[in-house]
């Protein structure tokens, strides 16, 4: 393990849900954890994204779908049509719930189906929405800390996901620094 990515990664294992802390300080060290993220995330896994406008969430989405083979031009905040589909080795559900009005709204583009299936959702301002995602989940928080530095807070939400947080921090602590 790296010094540096050591040193990106807090983990409080005694904490339940799990959760852990990692401090980018730079895009490339997000492209690194999205890269963690699409190995350890299961197939039908749930991404509750939160944090302001251009905290990241998007740009994280795109690390992740490079990593599943889709081209990153495709992922872009989908926030007029709220839910975008990419196709790569596994398929990506990009949900943005900023304009929504209500729950309601977005339970009517019927997000269980998506939840359901097998490909990765993720769902930006998921704060937003919390009523209508599924109990078991992974929740990222996104902090700015600097103009290219940013605080991913990774939350297990169900034992499920306990062990997916678990291998992110493994994948994380064997990622080579650039
Ligand atoms: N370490 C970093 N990680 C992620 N993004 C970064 C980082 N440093 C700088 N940025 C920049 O921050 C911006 C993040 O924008 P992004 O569209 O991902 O935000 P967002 O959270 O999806 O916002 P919105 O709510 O408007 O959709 C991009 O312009 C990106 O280049
Ligand atoms: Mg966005």
């Amino acid at each position: 393990m790296t010094t540096a990515i050591n040193n990106m990664l807090r983990v409080f294992p005694n904490s339940m849900p799990m959760s852990l802390s990692f401090d980018a300080p730079d895009e490339q060290a997000t492209e690194a954890l999205g890269t963690a993220l699409a190995g350890a995330l299961p197939d039908g896994a749930v991404v509750a994204l939160c944090g302001e406008l251009g905290a990241g969430k998007t740009r994280l989405v795109q690390a992740v779908a490079a990593a599943e083979g889709i081209d990153r031009r495709e992922v872009v905040s989908p926030t007029f049509v709220l839910v975008h589909e990419y196709h790569g080795r596994r398929t990506l559900y990009h949900f943005d719930a900023y304009r929504l009005r209500d729950e309601d709204e977005f339970l009517a583009l019927g997000p269980d189906e998506y939840f359901e299936g097998g490909g990765l959702s993720f769902v930006e301002w998921a704060d937003r929405v919390a009523g209508c995602l599924p109990r078991e989940r992974v929740e990222i928080r996104i902090k700015p800390t600097g103009p290219a530095s940013r605080r991913f807070e990774v939350e297990a939400i169900g034992r499920r996901y306990a062990e997916v947080v678990l291998n992110l921090r493994r994948r994380l602590e064997h990622t080579p620094k650039h």
